[in-house]
């Protein structure tokens, strides 16, 4: 089954409004490759979605960069999924490694965001990844499958998910991973999948990659076997978003 390669922005907690209008229209200015082979998804912080949402053209779509783990109601600060499905807001980020880290998120808050948020008909992101001292001590497999297992423990249908595979290490440092090193996770994500859930889903779901992602490493990342696309943190926010696009052809 072919997987469209995706290419999401993750602008995590970054722009002013005339920020954020540069970029709205650097990327309406931009080209896409042409023949439908690229899903591009960005995602702006919660308050300028709206915004973003109306003036983008219509082949991107949004995410948030977070929800609430249930149904809303008395979670001063939260966004509940409903929330974002109310106002059309297709995507969500779940998981991602800076949530783990700073708001203490556990694998199974975790597998329970993505659960709820796709009852809610939002398709989602979903992240893991290992940090330097994990690779260092060669459990990044143990740690990513395990991330992953607490993610198919709750959802019986991943049609809606993307899997990011983030290793924390190569997150803002400049540090991307290697071809090598990120083909050998995805295709161990993969050989997971289809160990754990059905070959049709190992084979099916896209496994996308984000790191230090910028205008100049995609390429070579785009080409590997098992790679399906970019979670794009800095150069998201930069013209070079755009030749990261392209890297679909
Ligand atoms: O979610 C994207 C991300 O964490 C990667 O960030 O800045 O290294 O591209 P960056």
């Amino acid at each position: 089954m072919g997987r469209k390669f995706f290419v999401g922005g993750n602008w995590k907690c970054n722009g002013t409004s005339e920020e954020v209008k540069k970029i709205v229209s650097t990327l309406n200015a931009g080209q896409v490759p042409s023949g439908d082979v690229v899903e591009v998804v960005v995602s702006p912080p919660f308050v300028f979605i709206p915004y973003v949402k109306s003036e983008l053209r219509s082949e991107f779509h949004v995410a948030a960069q977070n929800c609430w783990v249930k149904k809303g109601g008395a979670f001063t600060g939260e966004i509940s999924a409903e929330m974002l499905a109310n106002l059309g807001i297709p995507w969500v980020i779940i998981g991602h490694s800076e949530r783990r880290a700073l708001f203490n998120e556990s694998n199974e808050f975790v597998g329970d965001k993505v659960a709820y948020a796709l009852s809610q008909g939002l398709k989602v992101i979903a992240c893991v990844g290992e940090t330097l001292e994990q690779r260092e001590a060669g459990t990044t497999m143990q740690v990513v499958a395990a991330q992953t297992k607490a993610i198919a423990d709750k959802i019986s249908s991943w049609d809606n998910v993307v899997l990011a595979y983030e290793p924390v290490w190569a997150i803002g440092t400049g540090k991307v991973a290697t071809p090598q090193q990120a083909q050998e996770v995805h295709a161990e994500l993969r050989k997971w999948l289809q160990t754990n859930t059905k070959a049709e889903v190992a084979a099916s779901t896209r496994i996308i990659y984000g790191g230090s992602v910028n205008g100049s490493n995609c390429k070579e990342l785009a080409g590997l076997q098992d790679l399906d696309g970019f979670l794009v943190g800095g150069a998201s926010l930069k013209p070079e978003f755009m030749d990261i696009i392209k890297a679909a052809e």
